[in-house]
């Protein structure tokens, strides 16, 4: 059985075991892309098990179908029934969570003519992304060499298995080059973001983030970031930002359901003017981490208790 395997995944409507959740090798998503997707975190709480912010995540699931004029076969409602389902058969107390929706086969075409969708919800068990030392230190990341798609090209707005051709290209350079993850940037050479994080720099006080015209992802932990900071009473700010905006920042940080709020330490060797993780990533990291221990109130209902 490999690594982080459960024993159920929801599978178009029903439980099955983790072995017999597969796809056909003709499915049109593995030829052609079409899948969409998204992850999901589910933490421990003193409540037991709770979905973060799974609203959001199913609706930008819907989106990223519309885009792409996928019919979803389950309505928003049963999608959300089915996460809290898989932490529960799986008696998972913290969870990642992989909800799926892809063209299977139908014909050889691009065109997805007769091409059944179908839909699948997994959930293993993950700790951190990222070990404690770095979430204090931050990790060492350069600038890619690749570009982010370009507007009206592939959409970035949608969470879709065909854009992470890119992360891939992002992430396996940086590696190779001894990075832990590049920062791409946008088709004009402007700041986009990492091959799987939204991207905050922080300098004199203020927050910046990269507006969604900068080819990224609308991340779900992005808005609670930008929610989180405005409540501590910082300004936040998205706008364009230019690529040298990373060697002057007093500190930088990564935001993803994966990586959570992760420090950034170094850019293309240039360490940040707060030599690592910085006093305001450090007050929003300890914020939103202290939704899952209770010591942080969830005033806007971000946690959804598994039944
Ligand atoms: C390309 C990309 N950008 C940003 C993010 C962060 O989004 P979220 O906070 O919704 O996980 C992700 C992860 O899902 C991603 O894959």
């Amino acid at each position: 059985m490999p690594m982080n395997a459960t024993k159920f995944i929801w599978f178009n409507g029903e439980l099955v075991e983790w072995e017999r959740a597969t796809v056909h090798v003709m499915a049109h998503a593995l030829h052609y892309g079409s899948s969409i997707f998204e992850g999901i975190r589910a933490y421990a709480t003193p409540r037991g098990p709770a979905i973060f912010r799974l609203q959001p995540h199913i609706e930008r699931m819907v989106d990223s179908a519309r885009i792409y004029r996928m019919p979803l076969p389950y309505t928003p409602e049963q999608l959300a029934m089915a996460c809290h389902e898989v932490v529960r058969a799986n008696e998972l107390t913290s969870a990642y969570l992989r909800p799926i929706a892809y063209r299977a086969f139908g014909e050889i075409s691009p065109a997805p003519k007769n091409t059944p969708v179908e839909v699948a919800v997994a959930a293993i068990p993950w700790g951190k992304f990222l070990g404690d030392d770095v979430m204090e230190r931050g990790v060492d990341v350069c600038v890619s060499s690749w570009t982010r798609p370009a507007p009206n090209t592939l959409p970035t707005m949608a969470k879709a298995g065909g854009n992470y051709l890119s992360s891939q290209l992002i992430v396996m350079e940086a590696q190779l080059n001894g990075y832990v993850e590049g920062i791409a940037l946008d088709s004009s050479g402007n700041l986009s973001e990492g091959s799987g994080e939204n991207l905050f720099l922080i300098r004199n006080g203020i927050i910046l983030t990269p507006p969604l015209t900068a080819s990224v992802l609308p991340g779900i932990t992005r808005d609670t970031v930008i929610t989180i900071a405005r409540q501590l009473g910082y300004e936040v700010r998205e706008q364009t930002i230019p690529r040298e905006a990373l060697y002057v920042a007093d500190e930088l940080f990564f935001t993803g359901t994966a990586a959570e709020v992760s420090p950034i330490r170094s850019v293309d060797g240039i360490v940040v003017k707060a030599g690592g993780r910085g006093p305001i990533t450090a007050e929003i990291a300890n914020h939103f981490f202290g939704l899952f221990t209770g010591e942080t109130e969830d005033q806007h209902g971000w946690l959804d208790y598994v039944q």
